[in-house]
């Protein structure tokens, strides 16, 4: 097992990342006795897979949310909210959030506005959630965007169990892969060249070149965050490929494409923009033949209206007096924020719909 310790100022809190880890959660909380009771978030398929694994010879309280990103509604979270109420729990209890992003975002903003704010505990059961479980993110969406509604909140643990991705279908892979290679980007050479060495279908990673990735993912993370909890400067560099996959993701209707499949086309976006902007070469096109080697898509849908994507990014929430703001590579791994003015990432756009390929 690794441990990796994320340090904020809203809270220090281990990563434990390992094999067969979820069952032993117990041992794990380094303060489990001094909680008043347990009560687990989770979804339909996490429900069927792991709950019982995680519940032993306890009979602890839970609450399932249909799968999927929808749940991540004022609905779900009211549903939640009325499940916390009825169990009873009280300033002392923790909530467990078994699932992942979705689940975790969901559950971790229960947490952080049941009584004012609870303690919780992240289980990932997703290679995305390597990304959405750390950091303290937590919120739902609105019709009018995606995660507008949310608090910063810490869990006090992440119990990551590998084993648990096994289990995840092949399009779940894909998106959370992308969001691997993304810290990879932002951050780290070394990583990216570790992982277009061992160029393979994702399901093929063993166990121990995952627990590596993970733990390289989430160390990039960690540091971005201890530098920048409350996101007003380097944390918006997480948000590379974010701009336009968001946009992408509300266009089409949540649901209708994995953030991480959003977000590789985001990626190969700002790839794009960044070689023009700094009149640079990027490995663009090595790059996006990798993302097609894994099955992640790179252009643009045909289908969406490229103004109404340029409106959206505007109304994106990292967006600063509504004009756009994408998060460029000067080189990899050397980030930085740029203002871009509507032609250009318009002209952009029209360069990126699948046909042009
Ligand atoms: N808070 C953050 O910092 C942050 C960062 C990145 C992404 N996010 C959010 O994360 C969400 C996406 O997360 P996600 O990709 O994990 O999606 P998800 O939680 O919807 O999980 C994807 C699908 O896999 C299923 N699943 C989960 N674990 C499984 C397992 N082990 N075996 C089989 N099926 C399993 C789920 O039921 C779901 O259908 C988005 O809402 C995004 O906005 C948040």
């Amino acid at each position: 097992m690794d441990t990796i310790r994320i340090e904020t100022s809203g809270g220090s809190y281990p990563v434990h990342i390992g094999k067969g880890i979820r069952s032993k959660w117990r041992e794990l909380i380094d303060n489990y006795a001094s909680y008043s009771s347990f009560f687990i978030i989770t979804d339909e398929a996490v429900e069927g897979h792991y709950l019982s694994s995680i519940l032993g010879k306890e009979k602890l309280a839970y609450f399932v949310v249909p799968s999927g990103e929808e749940s991540k509604s004022f609905e779900q979270y009211h549903k939640c909210m009325t499940a916390l109420l009825e169990a009873d729990l009280d300033r002392k209890s923790c909530i467990i959030s078994l699932g992942g992003g979705v689940v975790g975002d969901l559950a971790g903003f229960a947490a952080a506005t049941y009584m004012r704010g609870i303690d919780f505990i992240q289980m990932p059961t997703t290679l995305l959630a390597h990304d959405s479980s750390v950091g303290g993110k937590t919120g739902i969406n609105h019709e009018l965007g995606k995660n507008l509604i949310g608090a910063f909140h810490q869990p006090v643990a992440v119990i990551y169990d590998i084993e648990c991705l096994r289990t995840l279908p092949e399009r779940e892979w894909r998106s959370g892969f992308s969001e691997v290679i993304k810290h990879a980007l932002i951050h780290d050479e070394t990583f990216l060249n570790w992982l277009l060495d061992r160029r393979k279908a994702i399901r093929n990673y063993t166990d121990d070149e995952l627990q590596f990735m993970i733990k390289e993912g989430i160390n990039v993370k960690g540091a971005i965050v201890k530098e920048d909890e409350r996101e007003t400067g380097v944390r918006s560099y997480l948000n590379f490929g974010h701009t336009l996959g968001h946009a992408i993701e509300a266009e089409l209707g949540y649901g209708k494409m994995t953030h991480g499949e959003a977000v590789a086309i985001g990626m190969i976006y700002a790839l794009r923009m960044s070689e023009e902007y700094f009149q640079t070469k990027l490995r663009m096109d090595d790059l996006r033949s990798w993302f097609q080697e894994l099955g992640l898509p790179v252009a643009v849908p045909r289908e969406l209206n490229r103004r109404k994507l340029l409106q959206r990014m505007k109304k994106d929430k990292k967006a600063e007096n509504k004009s756009l703001q994408f998060v460029l590579l000067k080189k990899i791994g050397t980030p930085i924020k740029v203002s871009i003015d509507d032609e250009t990432a318009l002209k952009l756009l029209e360069v990126s719909v699948e046909r042009s390929v």
